[in-house]
This record gives C-alpha cells, structure tokens and sequence, in this order.
C-alpha cells in the first residue's frame, strides 16, 4: 500500500529514543524527510546517523529543549530552512515526573503544562501557517493511555494531558476545512528507555528482578506483554499518510487492550 508519504516533511519532536525515534524512522522509509529533536546532541546525531542510514532519507537533527519557547522557535525556524515547511507533525515531549497530589508544588504543576501542553501549543503555532496554505497536514500528539483512564501515581500526567486532548478536539474542527487532521496516540505501556526507567525503580521497590518485574507489567494487559516502539510507530504513520485522510479528532489507543473504558 502507497502510504503517500513520498517528498512529505516531517517534524518529530523528541526523537532521539523510544517511540519518537521509531516514529522518525517509520516515517522515513514511507519516504518523508524527517527533521528531530531532542535536548542531549550526542544521542540525537547518533538517532538521525541511524535513520538516514535505515532509510536513506534526509534527515535533519536539531537539539532542543521543547519546554523552552526559544528553543521551539529556533527548531522549527531551522527545520522550515532545511526543508521548507512541515506536512506532518509528530509532537511529543519527556513526560512529567511520577507522584502523587500531596508531593505537587505549583512550580511542579507549572514545569509539567509548560514541557506538556505549552510545547505542543507551540509547535502547532509553527507549523499551521505551512499546512493551511499547502491545504494539507497531519497533526499528531503521542500522550498517554491516561487521557482515557488516569494511571496511579502519575497525578500531574493525569491532570494535564486530558487538556491536550480537549485542544486537540477544538482544533480537529478549526482546521478540517484545510484539509488538516489532528488525532492523539495514546501509548500505554511501551518498552522504551523511559519504560525501562521506571520498571528499574520498581522492581528495586519490590525487591524483585527487572524481568519479573516486566512480565508482571505485561500480565494484565489482554495481549499479555508489553508493546514495542515500532508497534507503536506503525499507528502514527499510517495516521500519517495520505490513507488516513477520513480520521480526524480522534484519540487513539496503541495499548495492547489495555484501557478498560468502551471508548
Ligand atoms: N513508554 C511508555 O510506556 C509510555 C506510556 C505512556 C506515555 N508515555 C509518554 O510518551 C512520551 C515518550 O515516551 P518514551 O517512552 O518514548 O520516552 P524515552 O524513550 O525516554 O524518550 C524520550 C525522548 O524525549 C526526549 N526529550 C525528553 N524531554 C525533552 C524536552 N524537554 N525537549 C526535547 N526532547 C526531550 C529525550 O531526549 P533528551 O533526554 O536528550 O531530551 C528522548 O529522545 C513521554 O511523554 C512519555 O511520558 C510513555
């Protein structure tokens, strides 16, 4: 199937690991040059090195920090100079610390809408102008499962990324007439860096190896494992590509049955 990806532009934001990397390379083989970011440079060169050299695209790295305004600017000014202008936007950003409500100072709950849903704002802000006047886009958000049902102790990912969402909705019927899509990714639990992160820390909590501590995160989850960044990948190209043209205002779940709500 020709996703119609071919000479499209792609920016992915936080893409030197995890699911924004597999999304940058899953974009360049269908064909995009593809522009990433992250805030480390050494990382981020070697994620661009690999995706080139998988794909044979042209790929553009810039470090960033998103929760920086400047920096969001300098990004896409950079990227809009490379390559003239951004069809498809993959926004996605570190997420929030773990806790719960007592440990939240406003400074925390600030950090988080800023890194959050201020970065996301910002990179829409940039790359409408583009999509309006070539009347194509797609517009695309990885969150989190807990937009559809909150994850215990993430109290600051379960405040603020259901905003994301209602931006999304809003935005999915301002832009419909200009041919732009906009539709959420909601990872649920994905074998990535970060993933891998917090497993450690539990598992060292429980007393536990981090194997049994994977397989017991895999054990209520209906297809009984945890998922893979590429897994992931394959949903946000294909929301991506020209063959999902008819999806808008969506928020869709890559989360292996996961989340227990009908919709
Ligand atoms: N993995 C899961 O199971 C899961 C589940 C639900 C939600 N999520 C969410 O999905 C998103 C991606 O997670 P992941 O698991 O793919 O993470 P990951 O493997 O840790 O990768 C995170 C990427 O984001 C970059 N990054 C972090 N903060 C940044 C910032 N302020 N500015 C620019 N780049 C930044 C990192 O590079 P630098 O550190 O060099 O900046 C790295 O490239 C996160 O928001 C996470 O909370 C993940």
């Amino acid at each position: 199937m020709d996703l119609g990806l071919k000479g499209k532009t792609a920016f992915v934001a936080a893409a030197s690991k995890g699911m924004g990397r597999a999304c940058a390379l899953g974009l360049a083989a269908e064909g995009a040059r593809v522009a990433l970011c992250a805030r480390s440079e050494g990382p981020l060169r070697e994620a661009a090195e690999d995706v080139r050299k998988r794909s044979g695209a042209e790929v553009l790295a810039v470090p960033a920090d998103l929760s920086r305004a400047e920096d969001v600017a300098r990004v896409m000014a950079r990227t809009a100079e490379a390559f003239g202008g951004v069809d498809v936007l993959v926004a996605n950003v570190g997420g929030p610390p773990p806790g719960g409500f007592d440990q939240m100072t406003d400074e925390q709950w600030k950090q988080a809408f800023e890194q959050v849903h201020l970065s996301t704002v910002r990179l829409i802000r940039a790359v409408l102008p583009h999509m309006r006047q070539r009347k194509w886009g797609r517009i695309l958000a990885i969150q989190s499962s807990s937009v559809k049902q909150p994850v215990d102790g993430l109290v600051l990912s379960n405040g603020i990324r259901p905003g994301v969402a209602g931006l999304f909705k809003t935005l999915a019927t301002e832009v419909a007439k200009d041919n732009i899509t906009v539709n959420l990714v909601l990872p649920g639990r994905i074998m990535t860096d970060r993933f891998i992160h917090h497993q450690t820390e539990r598992a060292q909590t429980a007393g536990r190896s981090l194997e049994a501590q994977i397989a017991l995160s895999g054990a209520d989850i209906p297809v009984g494992r945890v998922g893979t960044p590429e897994e992931f990948a394959s949903m946000v190209v294909f929301l991506a590509s020209e063959r999902a043209s008819y999806v808008t205002g969506a928020a869709i779940q890559v989360d292996g049955g996961l989340i227990k709500s009908v919709v």
